[in-house]
């Protein structure tokens, strides 16, 4: 819904693209010449609006498998609405495949698309992506250039089952893993599992990082409304990926550019939604990371507010029993906004120009058990939300929780802590039946933040000791600077700030120190004199290691914290990178 009577780029002649391709220069005429050689006519792309199509498809992301196909369906829509589209590859995150881990490259990718853009005559710019980490760092890369965005969402796989039972990437297989270590399910039930549970195209079918930040960034506008629903193999989804290239070149008409419609509004819907879907707990960084790309202020205290009125409605894994294929058939994001609306800010608006309201009232929800309402949620206040935030002499600038994944006996625990330098030490020797850990032990792994892994990777849903897990015990009390992966569960609390390897006090714990966890209260301390801790500091030595060369390198020395977003000290906030020159 873009204002008619305004006048458009295509009256002031403004279009970007035509920096390159309009003068009468020896110059331009190269960039004709080149876009000809191609086997583009002149009049297929000179005025026309030139749409970039930001492709993360690989063959190592297999996430992203079918985004080549949807690269063609976005380029027809382009094409239909009269544009001239370009197909752009950047970085592919597989998240599986990609060690240490997907965070180390999310800042990459990000600049990738920035300069992509910046470098490149592009108008618009629809990004194709979904798995964890791309999307937001799309989103981050794409608000840096503000020019008008759209993000298409790879949609979610389809439903696995397996003996009768559903199956949920992640979720399950953490689940089976531990059915394995103890017997309960045989070697080859494990490897008929490796052929099943994933079985088709599209990102994981749990409320994972992956559907959280698809969901949050259509909550926010930044995708045609409910679009982050619709499963990757569904024909809704080719046909959603051509309504964007359509309206892509409408927004670059109507210079519908994020700095335009992108309010904090927007963002506190996106933390609505993340609250109400029990989103993973990556959405604190990446939410904190885009509004600093957009210079709108967000931190941990705005999602705080809002988890603690938001209860999990969404009945999906890993915090309720459905998987996403249910959730789209309920109604999909639509549906839950529509519960939702009181909470939200209905006057927002966002790719389409539309005030949010317009579709939230028109929506309908399928299924209530699927989507609950707010009188009937998957866990109510009382036992937790998507996000708890915690402070104390463990943590001063903040660590999280899923704490409605957390076990009801160990919401208010205090117990000995069991100390991991590193993520080796500790895979060494989780597992030794000489360990000496109880199920009140409290187990901390350090240096495995934004500098000390590096990269923050998802090692924070830290294994229970086998001798525990033979004695029945199904959950305890986790502590890293590390992050977990949102198709996870348990009472795993995660990005401690500041970390271990810029000296936060988790450096400073020993095995043996009593931790105070009190969910309800948002502390977690540990019981030591500050005389002792002063001490300990002193006598501090880093553990992790530091690289001289390397991406790794350059990462080390610009990451921010995660209570911050962990961008680059030099990418966040309002660009004032000059336009290149075309020489
Ligand atoms: Fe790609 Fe889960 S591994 S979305």
């Amino acid at each position: 819904m873009f204002n008619k009577d305004r006048l458009t780029r295509r009256e002031i002649g403004e279009l970007r693209s035509q920096r390159w391709y309009a003068p009468e220069t020896i110059r331009a005429f190269a960039h004709r010449q080149r876009t000809q050689q191609m086997g583009f006519a002149r009049e297929e792309f000179l005025g026309k609006p030139v749409i970039g199509i930001i492709n993360t498809w690989s063959d190592m992301s297999a996430c992203h498998s079918h985004l080549r196909e949807r690269a063609d369906a976005v380029k027809r829509g382009v094409w239909a609405a009269g544009g001239f589209p370009v197909e752009l590859p950047a970085l592919s995150m597989g998240e599986v495949m990609v060690k240490p881990t997907t965070m180390l490259y999310r800042n990459f990718l990000a600049m990738e698309a920035e300069e992509l853009l910046r470098q490149h005559p592009i108008d618009g710019v629809v990004l194709l992506g979904g798995c964890d980490k791309s999307t937001p760092a799309l989103l981050m890369g794409a608000l840096s250039m503000d020019i008008p965005l759209i993000f298409c969402p790879a949609g979610p796989m389809t439903t696995g089952k397996w003996h009768g039972q559903a199956t949920g990437a992640g979720t399950h297989t953490k689940k089976y893993w531990d059915q394995l270590r103890l017997g309960a399910i045989t070697q080859h039930d494990w490897i008929e599992l490796e052929g099943a549970m994933t079985r088709s195209i599209g990102t994981c079918n749990t409320m994972g990082t992956a559907s959280t930040m698809t969901s949050i960034a259509d909550a926010m506008g930044f995708t045609l409304p409910g679009a982050s629903s619709i499963p990757a193999a569904d024909c809704r989804h080719p046909q959603m990926a051509s309504q964007c290239g359509q309206t892509i070149v409408d927004m670059v008409w109507y210079d519908h550019k994020p700095s335009t419609w992108l309010k904090k509004d927007n963002f506190l819907n996106g933390i609505v939604a993340y609250m109400a879907l029990g989103g993973s707990t990556n959405a604190a960084i990446h939410l904190i990371a885009m509004a600093n790309r957009a210079s709108i202020p967000l931190s941990l205290e705005d999602m705080e507010i809002i988890a603690r009125k938001i209860p999990v409605l969404a009945n999906l894994f890993p915090s309720g029993s459905n998987l996403m294929d249910d959730f789209f058939f309920a109604g999909g994001m639509k549906a839950l906004m529509k519960k939702l609306s009181g909470f939200l800010h209905l006057d927002a608006v966002g790719v389409t120009n539309h005030p949010i309201s317009h579709w939230v009232e028109q929506a309908d929800c399928f299924d209530d058990d699927v989507i609950r309402d707010l009188n009937n949620p998957v866990i109510p206040l009382s036992q937790g939300c998507a996000l708890a935030v915690l402070r104390g002499n463990l943590c001063p600038n903040g660590a999280v929780m899923k704490s409605s994944a957390a076990s009801p006996q160990l919401r208010k625990h205090i117990g000995p802590a069991l100390v991991f330098d590193t993520h080796q030490a500790l895979s060494d020797q989780i597992d030794d039946p000489e360990l000496n850990v109880s199920k009140d032990t409290v187990i901390i792994l350090r240096n495995a933040g934004p500098v000390g892994a590096p990269g923050m990777p998802e090692w924070g849903n830290l294994p229970i000791p086998k001798k525990l897990l033979q004695q029945g015990v199904t959950d305890m009390v986790r502590i890293s600077d590390a992050r977990m992966s949102g198709t996870h569960y348990g009472t795993c609390i995660l990005h401690v700030a500041p970390e271990a390897a810029i000296g936060g006090p988790l450096a400073l714990v020993q095995t043996g120190d009593l931790i105070d966890l009190d969910i309800a209260a948002g502390t977690l301390n540990m019981l030591v004199d500050d005389s002792e801790l002063d001490r300990r500091r002193a006598a501090l030595t880093p553990q992790h290691k530091v690289f001289g060369r390397s991406w790794a390198a350059l990462y080390q020395q610009h990451v921010t914290q995660a209570n911050e977003g962990c961008d680059f000290d030099f990418l966040q906030s309002g660009s004032d990178v000059p336009e290149p020159p075309i020489f």
